[in-house]
């Protein structure tokens, strides 16, 4: 299987990948304002279609990483670490004295980055909806 890694992602792409492994709907127009905010996208192709992306914010001193997807028909392939390993790449070519790069996941995905070098952290989050 030929994998070819990219940084191009079109919202549909995005949209598609998202809910091919069931995480929540976000409306079109935010996802364009998402993708045009992301300071580095990853994506993966097999014969000309997506099946795996990446993406991260940062400020210079922190990254968050976002979105780490491979449609699970072509999980188990090297592609998750492939997307990581790109993602890596790009970060050690950035100019700064530390870095800490940080991602919230389920803990069933837990071994998978710590296989790539990740610690475990304690994470909080808030759910708000528009208007409440
Ligand atoms: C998590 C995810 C990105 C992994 O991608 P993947 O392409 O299947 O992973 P890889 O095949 O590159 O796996 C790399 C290594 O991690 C291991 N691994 C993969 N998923 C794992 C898991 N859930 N738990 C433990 N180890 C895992 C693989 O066995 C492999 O090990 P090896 O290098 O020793 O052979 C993918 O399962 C996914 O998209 N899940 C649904 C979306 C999601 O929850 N994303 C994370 C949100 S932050």
């Amino acid at each position: 299987m030929n994998v070819i890694y990219n940084n191009d992602l079109s919202v549909e792409d995005y949209c598609r990948l998202r809910k091919s492994v069931n995480f929540y709907d976000i409306p079109e127009t935010e996802v364009k304002r998402a993708l045009e905010r992301s300071d580095f996208i990853v994506t993966a192709a097999v014969d000309g279609i997506k099946v795996g992306m990446a993406r991260f914010m940062t400020d210079g001193t922190q990254i968050l990483i976002m979105d780490v997807i491979v449609h699970p028909d072509y999980q188990h392939k090297g592609i998750g670490r492939g997307l990581l390993e790109r993602i890596r790449e790009y970060i050690e070519k950035m100019d700064y004295n530390r870095m800490l790069v940080n991602l919230l996941t389920d803990i069933k995905n837990v071994g998978f980055y710590e296989k790539l070098g990740y610690s475990r952290a304690e994470g909080m989050r808030l759910w708000l909806k528009h208007g409440e």
